[in-house]
């Protein structure tokens, strides 16, 4: 099934070109109710699946709540989320939870677990992107609630949740969420973060108009 994006997307504006997919991802909060295919999600997981992590350790894992599947879990996942989330992810059709394995198989503590879930999660978001959908990354959500619901393990940890959908309408977004989708998208300049020699000298390999 094919559908017509109905909001423009917003590209990155940048001083060097990047790839196509990394320029025009950006976080919507406008979804239309239209069911994501398993298909499509199954991409999604692949695309996390092959990510690079610590050791091949992939300490990655995800709970997916699909309103179209499953309503009322839906609900519940839903009711898991900060209160300004649950506002404009109850239009999404998909709603996941990522989850990270924070104590490995042997009680020690895996340093990198946070990070190798990110890169699962980015491979994921640029998949969503190339399929045409929008995702919105989440931190706001009750933790101990999201343990409680999914039955997190310990030595588990719930990081980062992600609402996603096929793009939909922003006047169903309050008008305060529909300025925000509107606002001008912000970066540092890279300047500000790419170092030569020492922390905070800037890198004069590169030249910009900055
Ligand atoms: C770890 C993380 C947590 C976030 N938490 C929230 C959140 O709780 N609510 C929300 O609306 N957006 C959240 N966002 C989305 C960011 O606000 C958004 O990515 C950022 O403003 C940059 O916008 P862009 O993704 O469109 O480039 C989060 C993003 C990340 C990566």
């Amino acid at each position: 099934m094919t559908i017509a994006p109905e909001t423009t997307t917003r590209e990155a504006t940048t001083h060097y070109p990047i790839n196509d997919l990394l320029r025009r991802r950006w976080s919507s909060r406008a979804f239309a109710a239209a069911p994501v295919q398993p298909e499509i999600l199954g991409s999604l997981f692949e695309a996390a699946r092959w990510s690079p992590s610590a050791g091949n350790g992939q300490p990655w894992s995800f709970v997916v709540a699909d309103k179209v599947r499953d309503p009322e879990w839906f609900a519940r996942a839903l009711a898991v989320l900060n209160p300004s989330n649950q506002t404009w992810v109850q239009r999404a059709p998909i709603l996941l939870f990522a989850i990270t394995r924070r104590i490995r198989e042997d009680g020690k503590e895996h340093g990198k677990a946070q990070y190798d879930l990110g890169l699962a999660v980015q491979g994921l978001v640029v998949q969503a992107i190339d399929l045409g959908l929008n995702v919105r990354q989440m931190g706001g959500f009750d933790a101990d609630a999201a343990r409680d619901l999914f039955a997190i393990p310990a030595g588990h940890d719930p990081v980062v949740a992600l609402a996603l959908g096929h793009p939909g309408p922003a006047d169903d977004l309050s008008d305060d969420l529909r300025e925000k989708e509107q606002a001008p998208r912000e970066r540092k300049p890279l300047e500000s973060f790419v170092f030569g020699t020492q922390f905070g000298r800037v890198y004069e390999g590169l030249t910009s108009d900055e």
